[in-house]
């Protein structure tokens, strides 16, 4: 007699029981958000007086019976977020009462078929959205005259949107974006005066935006952003005074913006006009209402200064003018705004100075106002700006030296100021940004030695000093860096030696030292680094004979050249003969008078270490331990079954001694400790030298997730025993895998054999599962955002576990999805650098260039550079083939694994789309990596192309 059916909201699993079927009064099922699997009981057929069947986040899979269709009664049917695949069936053309259908975020495929739609004329609201169903949009769906909302964005729909969907009067809200929709907008679509949002962009529509929009007085949400729309926008666009968004970025777009766009519409927040043709000057009103949020118009040809009623928008958050003609004194053009995060000036024609007002807005993440004519001294004040990841204010002129306040800037991730007249010294304080990864200072006029010593330059990856007078030696401690693409330190007045110590980076891609006065020779431990790509140890005073083997038997042309003393096989090189024998001796020389007082410093070192290691550690030690039970709150969630204290870990780690250290990143050290049960565990210390910089919000959500991923148990994701906080440090302790990071295994010295093409294509494998079970099993999910090769350690077998959950979200300013850099330079999603809104899309991206590196044994930076140039076909790459782009220290895969590599560069270079939308999910990912269910090579695997993997075959 049951009439109601409610377990909604609970951990139910396993399968819906066929006995469903007999109860046979149920109106109503409400089984939504349980982990109930397999597939939707064709029993359900029997209840033929439901009504209402809501079975939404579950992981139910296979087609949908068709025996559903003989619940005729249905009016509410939501199978959203499952697994359910394949066609409608035809039987849903008897649902002739739904009146709301919610399919979205499943697998669904084929066509969305007349038969079926021309029943459902009770339909209020479809929702199909996320599901890959193909073919055109039936004409029929003009008969649906009740429908309020239509939902088919992100499906493979094609051909134009059919002119009766004219006829839908009560639409309000119509969303078709994400398709492969083409030709003209039909000009019925205006006629919808009641739609409150219009969404088509990210789809091939063509033609122009017609003055008919003047009618659409309700519209609060236009965005047609990305399609190949043409010609003005119409005059009365204006006249939409109920407009809060209106985005029309990535089209084709010319002539003037109306000049009264903005006077009508008081509550405008966000537009976007940028990446199309636009001239003109901007309206001036276009924030009369002082809402405006968010405003790009980059990449267009925009004129004259900036909309004064800019400075009293106090809620801007993001602005964008880059890449336009813009003039004007930029000096007093902004005012104070509190919440913006991200402003963008580069590449336009502004001049004036920077203000020391920028330091009261203290959200900005990322500032940049490259390539214009700015002048002046950079304010010390900037100093001040303490959530600043990124200040680019290179190609303009700045005078004066870099203020040591800059030293302040502890969030900041990128600092560039080349091609300016700087001068003075860098300051020391720049070295303890411990999250600097990119530092470019060249072409400027900085004097003084290169301020780096141990413990300075954590997380640097590209450093260029290139194009100073800066003197002095190179120091020994960069090769103890963690500097992966650019050292560039040319064309200054470094004298001494170049350290043998470099040879230690191994992942470095560009070194270039020329043009100095670099003497002695060049150390042979260089011939290992074997990531370098480009080498240049030109015009020197070098000598002795060019090391050979490695990456020295395939030098660049010239990379010797102008070392008079430099003798070898290269070009432009004299034979070795004796002369190489005279500079070994003077070596001797040096050696001694190097060797021996370096030796007494050495002796006094140790005995100075040993002093205060026996003195003050086992004092420490004690109070350490104490201190530690008191404070067991905090150590509260140790996992169970490994039991130990904070203090055991001061213990086994000597009180984080260096020599323990396994490890470091931008986000703190790794220390391995054996406890005293014997077990080894990874000890992580976040890099965070006072709680309070941490926003107590942030830290609440990165404790819950930190207890929910204690509890995650999967192959491929690093154990997570627990966390505690200890002297404003936050530590985390983890497995510990002997094998390390797959950034070691794969720029390692050993291992070379053992990492063949099916241990990498396992590695993906493996990699892509762990995503997908963060993103869609976890509840609430995990976004990981900094899978990069060194998160990724290795079990004895290549087993991949994905570590480092959870930091960067600690780290990032914000706990909401607006969120700033956090992650990994060269692995970041590219929509990062402007929304900076991370989506579990953002992972998929860096999971892409995981997989490609993984692919090709180096980072694949410039293919994908040149990829997302345009996400056109690679113009002068026409002919980059697959083969040449693998890993060449292997032999090209054969057979079925050569199908599985192209199967997973196909699926990488997907993952890597520019648009997050047309991005797989790493559900897709993982189920399609380990089903391969696509075709087998087409084509011999030596003719394939990198277009043809990417789909943009000519
Ligand atoms: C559907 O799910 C069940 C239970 O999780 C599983 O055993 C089965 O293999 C799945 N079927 C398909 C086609 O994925
Ligand atoms: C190295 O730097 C010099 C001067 O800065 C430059 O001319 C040269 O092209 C660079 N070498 C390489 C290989 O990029
Ligand atoms: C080059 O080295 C020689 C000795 O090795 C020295 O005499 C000479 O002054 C050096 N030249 C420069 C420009 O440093």
């Amino acid at each position: 007699k049951l009439k109601h059916l409610n377990l909604a909201l609970n951990h139910f699993s396993g399968p819906i029981p066929e006995d469903i079927g007999l109860i046979s009064g149920l109106q109503r099922i409400d089984l939504l958000t349980n982990s109930l699997e397999g597939p939707i009981p064709s029993s359900i057929g029997q209840l033929r007086e439901l009504k209402h069947l809501d079975l939404r986040e579950n992981s139910l899979n296979s087609s949908i019976p068709s025996e559903l269709g003989l619940c005729t009664n249905l009016t509410y049917l939501a199978l959203a977020s499952n697994f359910l695949s394949g066609e409608l069936p035809l039987s849903f053309s008897k649902l002739t009462k739904i009146g709301e259908l919610g399919l979205s975020g499943n697998s669904f495929t084929g066509p969305l078929l007349p038969s079926l739609v021309s029943n459902w004329t009770e339909m209020v609201s479809l929702q199909l959205q996320n599901n890959s169903f193909s073919g055109n949009i039936p004409a029929e769906i003009g008969l649906l005259t009740k429908l309020n909302v239509l939902f088919l964005f992100q499906n493979k729909f094609t051909a134009s949107i059919p002119s009766e969907i004219g006829n839908l009067k009560d639409l309000t809200d119509l969303d078709l974006s994400g398709n492969q929709l083409s030709g003209p907008i039909p000009i019925t679509l205006w006629s919808l005066t009641n739609l409150h949002s219009l969404q088509l962009f990210n789809n091939n529509l063509t033609g122009t935006i017609p003055p008919e929009i003047g009618n659409m007085m309700s519209l609060a949400t236009f965005d047609v952003n990305t399609n190949q729309l043409h010609g003005e926008l119409p005059k009365n666009i204006s006249l939409l005074s109920s407009l809060e968004s209106f985005s029309v970025f990535t089209n084709e777009l010319s002539g003037d913006v109306p000049s009264d766009f903005g006077k009508h519409s008081p509550n405008l927040v966000y537009v976007s006009f940028s990446n199309n043709s636009f001239s003109g000057e901007l309206p001036q009103e276009l924030c009369s209402g002082f809402a405006l949020q968010n405003l790009t118009v980059n990449g267009n040809n925009f004129i004259g200064s900036l909309p004064a009623c800019l400075r009293n928008c106090s809620g801007l958050s993001r602005v964008r003018f880059d890449g336009n003609q813009f003039t004007g004194n930029i000096t007093n053009a902004f005012g104070v705004h509190p919440s913006l995060e991200f402003i963008a000036l580069s590449d336009n024609q502004f001049v004036g100075t920077l203000s020391p007002q920028w330091a009261e807005c203290k959200n900005i993440s990322s500032m940049s106002m490259a390539r214009n004519r700015i002048s002046g001294q950079i304010p010390p004040e900037l100093g001040q700006m303490t959530q600043l990841q990124s200040l680019s204010l290179e190609a303009n002129d700045f005078i004066g030296q870099i203020p040591d306040e800059l030293g302040n800037l502890s969030m900041l991730f990128s600092l560039k100021l080349s091609g300016n007249h700087l001068a003075g010294s860098i300051p020391k304080s720049v070295g303890k940004l411990t999250k600097l990864e990119l530092l470019d200072l060249s072409d400027n006029n900085f004097t003084g030695a290169i301020p780096i010593d141990s413990g300075t330059f954590d997380s640097l990856t590209s450093l260029n000093l290139s194009h100073n007078k800066l003197s002095g030696n190179i120091p020994a401690e960069i090769g103890n860096l963690e500097l992966r693409y650019l050292l560039d330190l040319s064309s200054n007045f470094l004298t001494g030696e170049i350290p043998s110590n470099l040879a230690k980076l191994t992942q470095l891609e560009v070194l270039n030292v020329s043009n100095n006065h670099l003497s002695g020779s060049i150390p042979s431990a260089f011939a290992t680094m074997r990531s370098l790509n480009s080498f240049d140890f030109s015009y020197n005073n070098l000598t002795g004979p060019v090391p050979t083997g490695g990456i020295f038997q395939k030098a660049p042309a010239n990379a010797f050249v102008g070392n008079s003393g430099l003798c070898g096989a290269s070009e432009g090189l004299s034979a070795c003969s004796s002369s190489g024998k005279k500079s070994n001796k003077n070596n001797n020389k040096i050696l001694i008078g190097v060797f021996v007082p370096v030796c007494g410093l050495l002796v006094i070192a140790t005995v100075i270490a040993l002093i205060l290691i026996f003195r003050k550690k086992p004092k420490l030690l004690d109070d350490e331990t104490k201190s530690s039970k008191s404070e067991s709150f905090d150590s509260s969630i140790w996992e169970r079954e490994v039991k130990f204290t904070f203090g055991e870990i001061v213990k086994a780690t000597e009180d984080f001694d260096e020599k323990y250290c396994i490890g470091k990143g931008g986000f703190g050290r790794v220390y391995k400790a054996e406890l005293i049960s014997g077990q080894i565990v990874a000890v992580k210390r976040l890099n965070v030298s006072n709680s309070s910089d941490i926003p107590a919000i942030n830290r609440q959500s990165f404790e819950n997730e930190i207890k929910t991923l204690t509890h995650v148990r999967h192959r491929n994701i690093i154990r997570l025993f627990g966390f505690c906080s200890r002297r404003g440090s936050m530590f985390l302790v983890y497995e510990y895998l002997e094998r390390g990071s797959l950034g070691k295994a794969l720029y390692g010295v050993e291992g070379d054999d053992e990492l063949g093409w099916g241990t990498r294509v396992k590695i993906v494998q493996g990699l892509a599962h762990a995503l997908s079970y963060l993103h869609n099993d976890c509840s609430p999910p995990v976004v990981h955002r900094d899978v990069s090769v060194n998160n990724v350690l290795l079990e004895c077998d290549f087993e991949p576990r994905l570590a480092d959950f959870g930091t960067a979200k600690l780290l990032s300013s914000d706990s909401t999805s607006w969120t700033n850099v956090a992650g990994s330079y060269g692995y970041m999603a590219p929509e990062l650098a402007f929304t900076m809104r991370v989506t579990d899309k953002s992972d998929v991206y860096s999971f892409g260039v995981v997989a490609l590196e993984i692919m090709m044994g180096r980072h694949p930076r410039e293919m994908l550079e040149s990829l997302l140039e345009s996400s056109k076909p690679l113009k002068d790459n026409t002919e980059l083939l697959l083969k040449d782009v693998l890993d060449q220290r292997l032999e090209p895969p054969t057979g079925e694994l050569a199908e599985a590599v192209v199967f997973v560069v196909t699926i990488a270079l997907a993952c890597t789309r520019a648009q997050p939308e047309s991005r797989p999910t790493m559900r897709y990912v993982a189920q399609e990596l380990s089903a391969r269910t696509q075709p087998y090579l087409s084509e011999p695997f030596g003719a394939l192309t990198i277009n043809k993997l990417t789909g943009h075959q000519k």
